[in-house]
């Protein structure tokens, strides 16, 4: 299996304090990631360098092989704030439409326009392409993001907060969705419950990052001394729990 992303000691720092430290990672094409953590913990941060929208103070991120600025064209990011302002009306076709966009192309191709169209019937908002994106609900919203993300075919799907204030009815579907797309997926959430359908491995980051392997293991026997931590137990405890009740 190739390898989609290898992240290798990296720090970053965007003042004077560290913010991520000696993060090592790989991750195999077609894998499903959870990344999970504290508020503040870094998992935007970390995203963003995967993307190479920042540069690691130290260390390196590659995608298949090469730096993340060569290879923006297999990343499809939805970013965790998206504001759209209200006086300026864009239009759901116009959302998605901006993942075609590429330095120095000025306009649409038929190619771009055959892909919205795609796109918007495998994620079930052909119907909402003509309406103006800020009069949609909180998930409808999420999959025009999510549209935007994957409308030019990403080999790497980037999601931070995808179900951030989405209800939970719309939670699941988008989490059901993720589920049968078969590319390498890097999902930030709070979502535990949702979000551990499917999921390959679990990287808990606060500063510093902690690979779980298999969930379920882990949380019959949590060994002491294991770097697994307590606050990730309490969380995967209780969705666990949850689920069964
Ligand atoms: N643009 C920025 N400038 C300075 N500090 C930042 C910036 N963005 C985030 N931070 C800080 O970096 C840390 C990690 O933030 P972030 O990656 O957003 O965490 P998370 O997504 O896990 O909540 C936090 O302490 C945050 O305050
Ligand atoms: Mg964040």
């Amino acid at each position: 299996m190739r390898l989609a992303i290898s992240i290798k000691n990296l720090f970053f720092k965007y003042r004077n304090e560290n913010v991520l430290e000696e993060i090592n990672a790989t991750i195999c094409e077609g894998e499903y990631i959870a990344l999970i953590g504290p508020n503040g913990g870094g998992k935007s941060t970390l995203l963003k360098l995967i993307l190479g929208l920042l540069t690691p103070t130290q260390g390196e991120v590659l995608i298949f092989g090469k730096p993340p600025f060569k290879q923006r064209k297999l990343l499809g990011y939805m970013p965790q704030y998206v504001n759209f302002k209200l006086e300026l009306p864009l239009l759901v076709k116009e959302v998605i439409l901006q993942g075609r966009l590429e330095r120095f192309k000025f306009r649409y191709t038929p190619n771009d326009f055959k892909a919205l169209y795609e796109i918007s019937q495998k994620l079930k908002i052909e119907n909402l392409l003509d309406k103006k994106i800020s009069t949609l609900s909180g998930g409808l919203r999420q999959r025009v993001l999510l549209a935007r993300a994957l409308i030019a075919n990403p080999k790497i799907l980037l999601l931070d907060e995808p179900t951030a204030s989405v209800d939970m009815k719309a939670q699941r579907e988008i989490y059901a969705l993720l589920k049968t797309l078969p590319i390498t997926k890097l999902v930030v959430s709070h979502d535990i419950n949702l979000l551990l359908e499917g999921v390959d491995r679990v990287f808990y980051v606060n500063k510093r990052l902690v690979i779980h392997e298999s969930l379920d293991i882990k949380i019959s026997s949590p060994r002491e001394g294991h770097f697994c931590q307590v606050e990730l137990f309490e969380e995967l405890k209780r969705s666990k729990n949850d689920r069964s009740s």
